[in-house]
Formats: structure tokens, C-alpha cells, sequence
């Protein structure tokens, strides 16, 4: 019995044949994945690990931004903008200089604001006058607002009544109409009681508006995230610029714990002839590089800490994580707590009150042990679209002018906003002691 047929001899007909169904397969697949329909961004929303991150995560703007159009105000030319004077009086090697460039930027591209700009390493600024000599040549006395960040020079008699002043950045607030706390906390603070203000600025001083405004890092440009999915798990250990490298901590052995280092120089020294607000500046180039190289490593990092943790404070390095696509671990901020609190890996608050607590190895481990890699990338996500919609500079504008238009009203005091909350417990409690 033969069990197998004969070889047959293959016609050429049959060869040619073949390849026909191939190609039709072919086709057709191609059609079919061209015809595909498209992911809902819904389904990357909800899981950015299994469907990608939705188009607009990175660069683009996103349907989550902030719009001052999205509160119904209409951002057409202004034909009469409000004139603004921004008193840059921070060091030149301040670390607060990026917040102040970035707040300029803001002001500059905002149509409602004509803004000009001084501050005291300016070649413009006279050292031989007084501070209200320099804000009058810079023509303080026709600005509608007059904007201070920093308070180096002091705080002697500024002139320019006619002007609002709006501050923020200083050691010892009130002195402004409206005067910006960098944290809602520091509401409660000693140097912000009443009665601490009154003496220190004097018996013809008046209360103003105290309230606090969350911190808006300079995004797009700048901090954006990268859109590649990767693993969540590489921890990098952010230290403060003033922080000396021999009191960085000691990570624990592997690759998933990294270090930061930012730089060490200072920037470099404003040339008489240059203006260091232009872009050509090598005095901005340099801050523009710093935050770039920040900016890179949060982007590359899965999770972000930052010196400091221990205090629970949301504050710029946070948005900036946030923008970036860096998971912040950190103590829950108290203020702005319900908000923030889904968006963070939350750590305990260490049971000793030390300085320089030790890292929170163990409980970070512990607490990434219990998210899988698709969760941390929708809580990186997650994070982002409301950073994009809370903690960019045009948000932060619109709710220092809401502030302004406050005390324009008759609004004098403290204000606290959007769910303010703060315990004891925390160490620095103000009203507490
Ligand atoms: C902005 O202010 C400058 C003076 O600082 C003035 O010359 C210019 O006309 C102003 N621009 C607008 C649009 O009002
Ligand atoms: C801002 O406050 C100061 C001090 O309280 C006051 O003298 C000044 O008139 C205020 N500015 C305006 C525009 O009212």
C-alpha cells in the first residue's frame, strides 16, 4: 500500500500562482492597519502602558491645559494693556532667577500686560541712587502695577504710591498691596502675623492682601515629558543647588537609585554692554541651560525626590517633576491635599523631626511594590494634565490678577485658598505654638 502520493512535477503555472494570494493577503492587511481604527484617548488615558500616550502628551498642547478662555474671558488684543514694571531684585546668581525669567516670559507674551523690566545687576541700574531713584528712572510713577520679586536691596521708602505693588520672594511680606506667599502655610507664619508686620514696617503701614499662589515652572518649552513608555522603576534623588555634594546622602546599591548633581558654577558675570534679559544674553543662556539639564533628567527619571520630602510642601520642583512626566514621591503636601494627593507617591512622615532625615528607602520601595508599572504610567499621566492645567505660568497670572482685583475691591487680610488645610503635626505650624 503506498501511503504517500508520488512527487508531482510543478508546472510553472502553479509558481506563478503562489505568490497572487500573497499579494492579495498582503494588500489587504495593509488596507486594514491603514483603515484601523483609531485608539480612543480615552483608552490612553486610562492606560497609557497598554495603548500609548495620548497625541498630545509631550510638547503639544493638550485638551487639559489652563485657557483663561475655558473661564469665559475672552483673550482678544487688548487695546489698552495694563502697564507693568517687573523689579527683578534678586542676586544674579539667585536660584530663584528661573521662577523670575519665567514670570518676565509670561508677562511678555500675555497681551493684557505691556511690561518692561529692571533689577538691580541690570546696566541700567544706578548703584550710586537710591532704589526709588532707579524705579523712577525706570518709570515707575505712569505703571499701573509694579511687581517685585526678591527683596534684596532692602526695604526702605520704595516710592511709586500711585502704582499697585504686587510682591513675592521676600523675607518679610505686608509691605505690598498684594503680597504673594510662596506657600498657603506661610500665612501662618510669624513674619506674616499682624502684629509682626506692623513693627517692622512701621506706624504708617497699612494691612494689604497676603495670600498664596501655586508655583508655575516654565512649560512647554522647558519641563515636558517624553513620550516613550518606559520602566517606572529608576528613582533620582533631586539635592537643593545649595546643598554641598559632601552632604548628598548615601544611595543604596544597584541601578535603580541615581543622584542628580546640578551644577556648581555660578552663571557668568553681566557685561556693562549687555542687557541680560535678551535672549542673546550669555547670563539667561546659562539659566535657560540649567533648567534644560533638569528638565532632561526629570524627564528620563520614573520617580522624582526631592531634599526635602519629609516636609510636604508643594513647591516648584514638584510642577516641575509633575510637567515632566517624574512621579513625585513625597510626604502628602498639606495644602492643596485632595488635589494632590492621587497624583503622588505618598511617604510617611518620618517620626523624628531631624533636619536631614535618612532616605526613605524602605518605604519607597514598599510603596512602588504596590503599584504595577501600568499604574505609575497612568499616575504619571494623570499628574501631568493637571500640572498642564494648575502649575503653568499663564494659570498662575490669571490668579495673581484675581488676587489684585481683590484688593483693588476693598479685600484686605489673609486669604486662603482652594481647600487650605494644615496641621501641627506638620513642625511648622504657625497658629500651633
Ligand atoms: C508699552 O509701553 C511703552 C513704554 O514703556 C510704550 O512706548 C508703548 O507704546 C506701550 N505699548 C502699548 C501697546 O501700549
Ligand atoms: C498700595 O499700598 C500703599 C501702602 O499701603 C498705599 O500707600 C498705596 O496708595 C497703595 N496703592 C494704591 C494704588 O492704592
Amino acid at each position: 500500500m503506498r501511503l504517500t502520493a508520488p512527487p508531482r512535477s510543478t508546472s510553472l503555472i502553479s509558481l506563478l500562482a503562489l505568490p497572487l494570494p500573497l499579494g492579495v493577503l498582503c494588500i489587504a492587511y495593509l488596507i486594514a492597519v491603514a483603515r484601523r481604527p483609531e485608539i480612543p484617548e480615552s483608552a490612553q488615558i486610562e492606560d497609557p502602558h497598554q495603548w500609548g500616550f495620548p497625541k498630545w502628551y509631550g510638547q503639544q498642547p493638550s485638551p487639559f491645559d489652563f485657557s483663561s478662555t475655558s473661564v469665559g474671558e475672552d483673550e482678544e488684543i487688548c487695546d489698552h494693556p495694563k502697564s507693568i514694571l517687573l523689579f527683578i531684585d534678586l542676586p544674579y546668581d539667585s536660584p530663584l532667577i528661573p521662577s523670575a525669567l519665567t514670570l518676565l516670559h509670561t508677562l511678555q507674551t500675555a497681551n493684557r500686560f505691556n511690561v518692561s523690566v529692571i533689577s538691580t545687576f541690570s546696566p541700567t541700574w544706578d548703584g550710586q541712587v537710591s532704589i526709588r531713584q532707579n524705579l523712577q528712572g525706570a518709570g515707575c510713577e505712569t505703571k499701573d502695577w509694579i511687581w517685585r520679586v526678591g527683596d534684596n536691596s532692602g526695604s526702605s521708602d520704595l516710592g511709586c504710591e500711585k502704582a499697585i505693588w504686587v510682591e513675592e520672594g521676600v523675607g518679610k511680606p505686608g509691605k505690598a498691596n498684594v503680597s504673594l506667599l510662596s506657600h498657603p502655610h506661610h500665612l501662618l507664619g510669624k513674619d506674616a502675623g499682624y502684629n509682626a508686620m506692623k513693627a517692622f514696617h512701621g506706624d504708617q503701614w497699612e494691612l494689604g492682601l497676603l495670600t498664596s499662589i501655586l508655583p508655575a515652572p516654565n512649560s512647554p518649552t522647558i519641563f515636558y515629558p517624553a513620550r516613550r513608555v518606559t520602566s517606572r522603576k529608576s528613582v533620582v534623588y533631586f539635592p537643593s543647588r545649595t546643598t554641598s555634594p559632601k552632604d548628598y546622602p548615601r544611595l543604596p546599591w544597584g541601578r535603580i537609585w541615581s543622584i542628580y548633581s546640578p551644577s556648581r558654577r555660578s552663571p557668568p558675570k553681566i557685561r556693562a554692554s549687555e542687557d541680560p534679559f535678551s535672549d542673546k544674553s550669555a547670563w539667561k543662556k546659562f539659566w535657560v541651560k540649567e533648567e534644560q539639564k533638569l528638565a532632561s533628567t526629570m524627564r528620563d527619571a520614573g520617580v522624582c525626590l526631592f531634599e526635602g520630602w519629609q516636609n510636604g510642601q508643594l513647591d516648584d520642583r514638584i510642577a516641575k517633576a509633575m510637567l515632566s512626566g517624574c512621579i513625585v514621591a513625597t510626604v502628602p503636601p498639606k495644602a492643596h491635599h485632595d488635589a494632590f494627593l492621587p497624583l503622588i507617591l505618598p511617604l510617611s512622615r518620618p517620626d523624628s523631626v531631624a533636619l536631614q532625615p535618612k532616605l526613605p528607602v524602605h518605604d519607597l520601595n514598599h510603596v512602588l511594590s504596590t503599584y504595577t508599572n501600568p499604574q505609575l504610567q497612568r499616575l504619571a499621566l494623570k499628574a501631568f494634565m493637571t500640572a498642564r492645567n494648575r502649575l503653568v505660568p499663564m494659570s498662575r497670572l490669571k490668579g495673581v490678577e484675581g488676587a489684585v482685583k481683590v484688593w483693588e475691591e476693598g479685600g484686605r487680610g489673609y486669604e486662603f485658598k482652594d481647600g487650605f488645610r494644615w496641621d501641627c503635626e506638620a513642625g511648622e505650624g504657625g497658629w500651633c505654638s
